[in-house]
C-alpha cells in the first residue's frame, strides 16, 4: 500500500505503553482483517489525527499512571471523536486523564480470572456472562470517569470493564490480546469492527496484488538485487518479486555451509533453474571459505563478526559481477521495523540482531522493503499465496550466522556435519511426535515447542560401544516454548520421544556419544547457545 491508499482506507492505530504485549494488540486486530499499526504514546497528536484512524488502541504498560514522568497522553485524544478501547495501563491512564482514580490495588490479580461481563455493552456483545480472563495489574480503577459505567468485573476488582458508550470511550483491565483471555479475540473484534466500524477490508490475498502492482510501479524496467537467505522472509520477498517483476530480480544465495542438513539444496530447489520461480538465481558456494576464516576461532562475538562480515564481501563480490542495479530489496518485516524503534516504545528491549546490515560497497540507487507492513503470520500467509512451499513457508526461526551459533567453541567441517545429521534426526522425531498428538491430543499443544533444535557442545566423554571405548562429543538438544522469543521455557517434550533421539543420534551420528536435553529458561539462558 502506498502513503496514500494507507491514508484513504481503514486503519486502526495502537499507542505503545510499553507493555509486553503490544505487537500481540496490533496482530489480533489484523486477524480480524482491519489493517493496524503501532505508534509510540510519544507521537503527536497532529500527526495521529492526519492518519484519519478509525480506532486508536492504548497498551499496557509498566509504570503506574498516577506517579510523575509516567508515560501519558494528552486529553484531547479523547475528544476527536474517534472511538477509544485502553487496555491495561491503557484503560487506567484513560480514568486517570479524564477524571477517575487510580489506586495500588490491595489484591494484585495474575493470571486466568473469572470476569463478569454486562453483554448489553457493545464491547462484549455475544461474549459469555462469565469469561476467563488474562489479568495482570497492580494498580487498579478505583472509581470510574464522569460519565463512564462499569461493564464487567470480578470477585477482587470493581472495575474490570466500564465504557462511556455515548462517546465512545472503552476501558478494559484485562489482556483481551493474549489467548488465554478466552474470548478476547471477539472483544477485540466487537470494537474494531462493530465499535468503529471498520468493514475489514484488510487480505492477504489482497496484499499479494496490489504489492506485485505497486512493486511495478515502482520498478518500471529497474534491475533488484535480493540476499537471500532461504529463511522465511526473504523467501516470501523473492517470491512476490519474482511475481512482479520476474528476472529483473537476481537473488543472491550464499550458502556458508552453516546450514541445516541440505537446506541449501532445498532453496536451489525451489528458487533455482529448475524451481517455479521466475527470477535469476545465484548460489554462491562459500563453506570452503567460512570453514577457513572460522579456524582456530572460539570466542563467540568473534565468530558472530566473521560470519556476519564474511557475508558482506561474499554478497559484494557477486553484486560486482552483476553491475549496478537500482533497488537493493530487503525481506525486512513489520516486527523487525517497531524494534529497531521506529514504531513503538517496546521497541528497545530486544536489539536487531541479522547477519550483516547493510553491504557498503553495493551499487544501487534505493532499498525496496516489500514486507515492511507485514507481520510473521500475514509474511507467512503471502508465502502460501504465491506457492512458496509450506516447509520453506513454516520454517522454525533460524539464526543469520546458523549453526556457527551452535557447535560450541572451533567451527570445523566435521563439527558441522555432526550436529546437522543430529539436528535432522531431532527435528524428524519431533515432528512426528507432534503430528501425531496433533490429532486430537491436547498433550501436544502444551508440549509442542516453538523452537527446537540440536546443538554440539565442546565437550568430549568416556563412553562403551559394542565393546569398545569410545571418546566422543555430546549433543545438546534444545527445545524451548515462547510467544515472543525474549523469554523462554523448556518445553516438555515426552521422554519416550527424546529417549528414541538419544538412541538414533548415538548410533547414527559418527562421533557423538552422549546426548543431553537443556532444561534452561531464558533468561538467565539464551534460545541459541553463543
Ligand atoms: P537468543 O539466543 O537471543 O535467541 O535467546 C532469540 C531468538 O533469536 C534468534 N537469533 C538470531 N536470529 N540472527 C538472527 O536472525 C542472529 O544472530 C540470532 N541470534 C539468535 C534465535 O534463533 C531465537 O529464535
Amino acid at each position: 500500500m502506498n502513503m496514500e491508499e494507507k491514508l484513504s482506507s481503514e486503519k486502526v492505530i495502537v499507542i505503545d505503553f510499553g507493555g509486553q504485549y503490544n505487537q500481540l494488540v496490533a496482530r489480533r486486530v489484523r486477524e480480524c482483517n482491519v489493517y493496524c499499526e503501532i505508534y509510540s504514546y510519544k507521537t503527536d497528536i497532529e500527526q495521529i489525527k492526519a492518519m484519519n484512524p478509525k480506532g486508536i488502541i492504548l497498551t499496557g504498560g509498566p509504570n503506574s499512571c498516577y506517579e510523575d514522568n509516567s508515560p501519558t497522553y494528552q486529553k484531547e485524544l479523547f475528544e476527536l471523536g474517534i472511538p477509544v478501547l485502553g487496555l491495561c495501563y491503557g484503560a487506567q491512564l484513560m480514568m486517570h486523564v479524564l477524571g477517575g482514580k487510580v489506586e495500588k490495588a490491595p489484591v494484585r490479580e495474575y493470571g486466568k480470572i473469572q470476569v463478569a461481563v454486562d453483554n448489553a455493552s457493545a464491547l462484549f456483545s455475544d461474549v459469555a456472562e462469565t469469561t476467563v480472563c488474562w489479568m495482570s495489574h497492580n494498580d487498579y480503577i478505583s472509581q470510574v470517569a464522569p460519565g463512564f459505567s462499569i461493564c464487567a468485573h470480578t470477585a477482587d476488582c470493581p472495575v474490570a470493564a466500564a465504557e462511556c458508550a455515548e462517546k465512545r470511550l472503552y476501558a478494559i483491565q484485562f489482556h483481551p490480546e493474549v489467548l488465554h483471555t478466552v474470548e478476547g479475540t471477539k472483544m477485540l473484534y466487537n470494537f474494531v469492527r462493530g465499535i468503529c466500524g471498520c468493514a475489514g477490508t484488510w487480505r492477504m490475498e489482497s496484499f499479494v496484488e496490489e504489492s506485485v502492482k505497486q512493486i511495478r510501479e515502482k520498478v518500471g524496467e529497474g534491475k533488484v538485487l535480493l540476499a537471500l537467505s532461504g529463511g522465511v522472509d526473504s523467501s516470501v520477498a523473492a517470491g512476490l518479486l519474482s511475481r512482479a517483476i520476474g528476472k529483473q530480480l537476481t537473488c543472491v544465495f550464499v550458502d556458508h555451509g552453516l546450514l541445516r542438513k541440505d537446506e541449501g539444496d532445498e532453496v536451489e530447489a525451489v528458487f533455482g533453474a529448475n524451481g517455479d520461480f521466475d527470477l535469476n538465481f545465484i548460489r554462491v558456494n562459500a563453506q570452503e571459505r567460512y570453514y577457513a576464516k572460522l579456524a582456530g576461532v572460539t570466542e563467540p562475538e568473534r565468530k558472530r563478526k566473521i560470519i556476519g562480515e564474511e557475508f558482506i564481501r561474499v554478497f559484494e563480490e557477486e553484486a560486482k559481477k552483476i553491475g549496478a542495479v537500482d533497488f537493493l530489496a530487503q525481506g525486512t518485516i513489520y516486527p523487525d521495523v517497531v524494534e529497531s524503534g521506529l514504531g513503538g516504545e517496546s521497541a528497545v528491549i530486544k536489539s536487531h540482531h541479522n547477519v550483516g546490515g547493510l553491504p557498503d560497497y553495493v551499487d544501487f540507487k534505493e532499498i525496496i522493503e516489500p514486507l515492511r507492513d507485514l507481520f510473521k503470520d500475514e509474511v507467512r500467509k503471502a508465502g502460501l499465496e504465491l506457492g512458496i512451499p509450506e516447509k520453506l513457508v513454516f520454517r522454525q526461526p533460524f539464526p543469520g550466522p546458523g549453526l556457527g551459533i551452535r557447535i560450541i567453541g572451533e567451527v570445523t567441517a566435521e563439527k558441522v556435519r555432526i550436529v546437522q545429521d543430529a539436528d535432522a534426526i531431532y527435528r524428524e522425531e519431533v515432528d512426528k511426535a507432534a503430528a501425531l498428538c496433533a490429532k486430537g491430543d491436547d498433550a501436544a499443544v502444551m508440549w509442542k515447542p516453538d523452537q527446537y533444535f540440536a546443538a554440539l557442545t565442546n565437550m568430549r566423554s568416556v563412553g562403551v560401544m559394542g565393546d569398545e571405548r569410545t571418546y566422543d562429543y555430546a549433543v545438546a538438544l534444545r527445545a524451548v516454548k515462547t510467544v515472543d522469543f525474549m523469554t523462554a521455557e523448556a518445553a516438555e517434550i515426552p521422554f519416550a520421544v527424546l529417549q528414541v533421539v538419544m538412541n538414533r543420534v548415538i548410533n547414527e551420528v559418527r562421533g557423538v556419544n552422549r546426548v543431553f536435553y537443556d532444561l534452561t529458561s531464558k533468561p538467565p539462558g539464551t534460545i541459541e547457545f553463543e
